[in-house]
């Protein structure tokens, strides 16, 4: 059989810094647990402007829908702000999720407890912390028409869309369901279904969902802004969150940074079951390009490893690799190797990129 192929589109700003750790991380596992991987690399967002005048070349989305799993950087760049709203480095991330149809957005939020004290919040209210928000990420007003900016009378218009249909519903409340059943079998709802029809649709579905297939998780329902509240003041209440692509966006950027650093967080976005039984998927750190340290070897890295780590858990059904990962960076968090986004205001000296995969990679193989 030949093994699994990932295609890593490093991107833009810290992406090739950060994948290019991910990439010692692939070849730990080809040669320490002959765990092998096809990986070709393309390009995608400004790097791909820049090439081919667009953010992904139509031969690079053909690729990205064959592979096993996509592995992404980051993409975007102040370099890239004056480009038409078409052919920005984002039109082609978001693409890859559209026709790649990854409608399911996992992305947790874990509170190492070596970082407990990082976060904004007390110790107390986010050590131990582990949430999954599921954001919907293929439909909604990223994509609803119509949209655009048009002419109304003697001034202009911009419009854009929230629409979802009953089965987008459905689809990713059963991936919420389903993932709440291999955790603490917890799921809260979040829309605003006070003020948007879109919302009491998404509340009438995903309870009905819940009580046809799954009467066995606990449901809860609750308006986003209630929802955004409730995360700073007792994130801990929270099993799994389901939510739809915008108010997922800023739901788990604020649940992101109750666990210190955008730097650590991976994400997984996953459509349905190809032939070969995985599901399609792309694999990426929550973080941005960080334009502002890109090229300086300052970027933390552990975001995209952990993004791998999903990959090896969800794709590639190597749950106990995934954990034999995760376990050598909370070893390495609390060994004290930091990277300069985990200093804060102390002083102390950081670690470079490399350096952090440096460590990694001695934590894996003392893991052996
Ligand atoms: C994210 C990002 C993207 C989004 C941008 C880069 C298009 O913020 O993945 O959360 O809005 O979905
Ligand atoms: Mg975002």
């Amino acid at each position: 059989m030949s093994n699994p192929s990932l295609l890593i589109l490093a991107g833009d700003g810290i992406g090739p810094e950060v994948m290019g750790q991910v990439r010692r991380i692939i070849d730990w596992y080809g040669e320490k647990r002959d765990l092998k991987f096809d990986v070709s690399e393309d390009l995608v967002g400004g790097a791909a402007y820049d090439a081919h005048g667009t953010p992904l070349h139509d031969d690079t989305m053909a690729k990205a829908q064959e592979v096993d799993a996509v592995l992404l950087g980051a993409v975007g760049g102040p370099k890239y702000d004056v480009l038409d709203f078409s052919v920005k480095p984002e039109r082609g991330l978001l693409r890859l999720r559209k026709e790649m149809d990854l409608y399911a957005n996992l992305r947790p939020a874990q509170c190492f407890d070596a970082l407990a004290d990082f976060s904004s919040l007390k110790r107390d209210v986010v050590a131990g912390l582990d949430i999954m928000i599921v954001r919907e990420l293929t439909s909604g007003i990223y994509f609803g028409e119509p949209r655009g900016i048009f002419e109304e009378g003697n001034e202009r218009v911009g419009i854009n869309t929230q629409r979802y249909t009953e089965s987008e519903i459905e689809r990713v409340a059963r991936s919420a369901f389903e993932l709440a059943r291999r955790r603490g079998n917890k799921v809260c709802s979040m829309e605003k279904a006070n003020v948007m029809e879109s919302g009491i649709l998404w509340r009438e579905v995903v309870q009905k969902i819940h009580d046809e297939e799954y009467p066995d998780v606990e449901l809860s329902h609750m308006y986003a802004d209630a929802g955004a509240m409730q995360l700073c003041r007792w994130p801990k209440q929270f099993d799994v969150i389901v939510t739809d692509n915008l108010f997922g966006d800023l739901l788990s950027d604020a649940a992101a940074m109750l666990t210190g650093s955008l730097g650590m967080l991976p994400s997984a976005s996953l459509g349905a079951p190809m032939a070969n039984g995985r599901p399609k998927a792309m694999y990426e750190p929550v973080h941005g390009s960080a334009p502002d340290i890109a090229g300086q070897g300052k970027a933390n890295p552990i975001a995209c490893i952990l993004s791998f780590a999903m990959a090896l858990r969800y794709s590639f059904d190597q749950g106990a690799e995934a954990d034999r990962l995760e376990a050598a960076i909370e070893k390495v968090l609390r060994d004290g190797v930091r990277t300069a986004d985990l200093l804060g205001e102390e002083g102390a000296t950081p670690v470079s990129t490399s350096e952090m995969g440096d460590a990694i990679l001695a934590a894996l193989d003392s893991s052996l």
